[in-house]
């Protein structure tokens, strides 16, 4: 008896990881707008945006700004934190819809040149190692809101599995 409602936990706790396992690991590369349907501009908090982003290896980054007044360039730590917009690594600014490939799995740094880091234009991101899955990936019209709805369902069917394994060791 003990041993059967423990098994019954197992399976189901077993269930939960392996689908939040494929939920998060089949993603494809994702383009992410950065700062949301806001872009690239002043007065938006990129630790907030970033902080609602879930992205890996191989997923993109979408630059929208005016590119009269702002830029991107890819930058270190220490230049991130003081707005030092010297000595950049990287200059993406072009056209003002300007992609960034995220190739490694590391902490990126972003500001604007121009005086406008000082006014929020900042951004440090996370990028965490993307893990192929054999399945086929959910159709996704855009990559842009993709990781608040995996959060989401994760959230479900967390949820959906506590009740599930509660209802198992009360009725078994
Ligand atoms: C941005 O949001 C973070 C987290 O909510 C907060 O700690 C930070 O002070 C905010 N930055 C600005 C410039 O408002
Ligand atoms: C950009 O990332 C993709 C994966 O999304 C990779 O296959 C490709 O080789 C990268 N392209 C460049 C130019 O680095
Ligand atoms: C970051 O870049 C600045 C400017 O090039 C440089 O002075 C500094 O040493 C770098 N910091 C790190 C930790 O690499
Ligand atoms: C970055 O590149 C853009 C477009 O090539 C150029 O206009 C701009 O001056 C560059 N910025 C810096 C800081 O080099």
């Amino acid at each position: 008896m003990e041993y059967g409602l423990r098994r019954g936990g197992v399976l189901w706790w077993t269930m939960v990881v392996v689908v939040l396992t494929c939920t998060v690991c089949q993603q494809p590369p994702q383009l992410f707008q950065v700062g949301g349907k806001k872009g690239w501009t002043t007065g938006v908090n990129y630790t907030e945006w970033a902080a609602q982003q879930r992205l890996y290896a191989g997923d993109w980054l979408l630059f929208r700004f005016d590119k009269h007044y702002y830029s991107v360039l890819e930058v270190n730590e220490t230049s991130y934190q003081l707005c030092n917009d010297q000595n950049f690594i990287t200059n993406i600014t072009r056209g003002g819809r300007d992609v960034f490939n995220l190739t490694q799995a590391r902490p990126y740094y972003f500001l604007s040149g121009g005086g406008y880091c000082f006014q929020g234009m900042k951004l440090a991101i996370n990028v965490e190692v993307y893990v192929p899955a054999p399945l086929a990936p959910p159709p996704s019209k855009n990559g842009v809101y993709i990781s608040t709805e995996i959060q989401d369902t994760i959230t479900v069917v967390v949820w959906i599995a506590l009740a599930l394994d509660f209802l198992l060791k009360y009725f078994y």
